[in-house]
């Protein structure tokens, strides 16, 4: 496959010939892992910082070195030479500095990329299949702004994860199963003798039917009573009751199609239901190893250095959300072999991830340790918080129009600023102006980029992919090596998950591009460099559409 001959992103490359000259330079060193940064300074472009540390290990022990600026010294003259490296110095206390050879970002990296196509520059993660456990809200309750953050930020986890080549199982662990069920069965029994027919339409509102539904048991104990044994029909198997359950799930299941549908988020899903069967074995197992003990009644897992241990029985024998997280992760590993599986939910839920997959590790299914795998990760987000500083929840998951959009960037900015106490400082025109700057500045970044695209398009339009790229003017040189951090950056996003850092990136790319294009040395059309800035151009435009891709927005080439 063509990831047979891919060499790693540009730092990692830098990082595979400075092992290189390390192992020579303290040969009884053994696994000294290169530090490798990219640096973007007045020295060079990407730095090697182990003299330091090194320094400290082995002084004193016969070392052939006279210090720290000595080590970094051999460490730069033990680097193997190479086509990608320029030249080469060393700075302050042993730092050394590499200023990447122009050429070859331009033909060997840049042009290779154009001609063979951006799937070259994507990192290769250690893993096979990947499960992200994303969105997932819950059945008849609302899907608030928390899961459709969920959304957004597993979507593009699972983007990068898929440009990697991993097989992603995107999984909506919807909330489907629990206590709540029977209440709702015996509600649509009463308002809709003849239940199937229940449309979506007939019942409206879904959490209007579920807030209904939670009065009537509140209020009358004969209903109560009837929805306790409903709980125990449904979860016994019978037929009718099962329907009604599916029934519910299915008028759920519509409304949230509709917002993946707006978003163009693909989603499969497992609810909690499925792993319903699973949960009792894995119990059983967990028991077996010695690791289920009874505590007031229920049947739990203590973890170290947590004073609350995990509930994974309920003492009135029923199983919860851990019980059916512990099936899921099991069938998980065993059933679908994921090797990394990544779940994305507020942080208010960080406890309870922390705690299961603690338990995962005292079970064995799980190393010890975060560095190998399989491996669990919990993805905690903030909380919106509303303007009662209570939890932010929306009744509805209408998109939210532009000039409520602006609105809202203005307030928020408008509160940064106070918080950081400008309210003293600065009169409220400068307030508002300023609020203004940055909050419609932030909006319209997003648009910014769009713009960027169209410019990029219509001057790749006349260009094509023959001719040579030349990095002469520093501007070229700027973005041509910001384009080929675009490999690290994904890599480092998706090996820390964190969406935000392609963000950023690509920020950054608009501004690199921006002032390397308005720079009238660098002009493109009709200059004597037109075919290699054309190229320049083209590259960009390659690397801002993929990000733009892998952050699941689509840029407007027309407007
Ligand atoms: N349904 C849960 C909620 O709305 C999120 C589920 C997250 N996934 C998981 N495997 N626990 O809070």
């Amino acid at each position: 496959t063509e990831h047979d001959e891919y060499m790693g992103s540009l730092k990692a490359q830098l990082a595979k010939l400075f092992e290189v000259s390390l192992k020579v330079t303290v040969p009884n060193e053994l696994d000294v892992e290169p530090l490798v940064a990219a640096c973007n300074g007045k020295f060079g472009d990407y730095q090697c910082n182990n003299a330091m540390g090194l320094w400290s290990k082995i002084k004193g022990k016969g070392a052939p070195f006279r210090g720290p600026p000595a080590v970094g010294e051999a460490i730069k003259n033990n680097l193997p030479t190479s086509e990608m490296i320029e030249s080469c110095s060393v700075a302050g206390p042993g730092f050394v500095n590499v200023v990447l050879s122009k050429n070859w970002m331009a033909k060997v990296s840049i042009q290779k990329m154009l001609i063979e196509g951006i799937d070259t520059w994507a990192p290769l993660p250690p893993v096979k299949t990947a499960v992200v456990d994303f969105s997932s809200p819950n059945i008849a309750k609302e899907m608030h702004v928390g899961h459709l953050r969920s959304t957004i930020i597993g979507d593009t986890l699972a983007r990068m994860l898929e440009f990697s080549k991993v097989k992603v199982l995107r999984r909506n662990h919807v909330g489907d199963w629990g206590t709540q069920f029977g209440m709702l069965i015996e509600f649509l029994f009463e308002k809709f003798p003849n239940f199937e027919d229940a449309t979506e339409t007939a019942i409206g509102d879904l959490q209007a039917f579920y807030k209904a539904s939670k009065q009537r048991f509140d209020a009358d104990p004969a209903f109560k009573e009837r929805a306790q044994q409903a709980v125990v029909r449904l979860q016994g198997g019978e037929d009718k009751y099962r329907r009604a359950w599916a029934q519910i799930c299915q008028i759920s299941r519509t409304e949230f199609h509709k917002v993946y549908q707006r978003l163009g988020v693909h989603l499969e899903e497992k609810g909690e239901s499925f792993y319903n069967p699973y949960i009792p074995g894995v119990i059983e197992a967990l028991n077996k190893q010695g690791l289920v003990e009874e505590s007031q009644g229920a049947r739990v897992i203590f973890i170290e250095g947590i004073n609350i241990p995990l509930i994974v029985v309920k003492s009135d024998g029923g199983f919860n959300y851990a019980s059916t997280d512990l099936a899921a992760l099991w069938y998980r590993l065993n059933e679908e072999k994921a090797e990394w599986i990544i779940y994305v939910t507020d942080v208010g839920q960080q406890q309870h991830f922390d705690m299961f997959f603690k338990a995962a590790k005292r079970a064995g299914w799980l190393p010890q340790g975060d560095s190998s795998y399989p491996k669990a990760s919990h993805v905690g987000f903030g909380l919106v918080l509303g303007e009662d500083g209570k939890r932010f929840r929306t009744r509805n998951t209408e998109v939210v129009r532009l000039v409520d959009l602006l609105d809202e960037a203005k307030v928020r900015s408008k509160a940064a600023l106070i918080e950081r106490g400008k309210g003293e400082e600065w009169t409220e025109k400068e307030i508002e102006s300023t609020a203004e700057a940055v909050g419609y500045g932030a909006v319209k970044a997003t648009l910014l980029f769009i713009c960027y695209m169209l410019t990029l398009e219509s001057v790749q339009s006349s260009g094509g992919l023959k001719g040579t790229l030349v990095l002469g003017h520093k501007d070229e040189r700027d973005l041509g090596l910001h384009l080929l951090q675009f490999a690290e950056v994904v890599e480092e996003a998706c090996t820390n998950l964190l969406p935000n850092v392609l963000c950023d990136y690509l920020y950054n790319l608009s501004e690199i591009f921006s002032k390397f294009y308005s720079n009238p040395e660098c002009k493109v059309i009709g200059s004597d460099m037109e075919t290699s800035r054309l190229l320049l151009c083209e590259a960009t435009a390659v690397v801002m559409r993929k990000c733009f891709d892998l952050l699941g927005i689509t840029p407007i080439y027309k407007i």
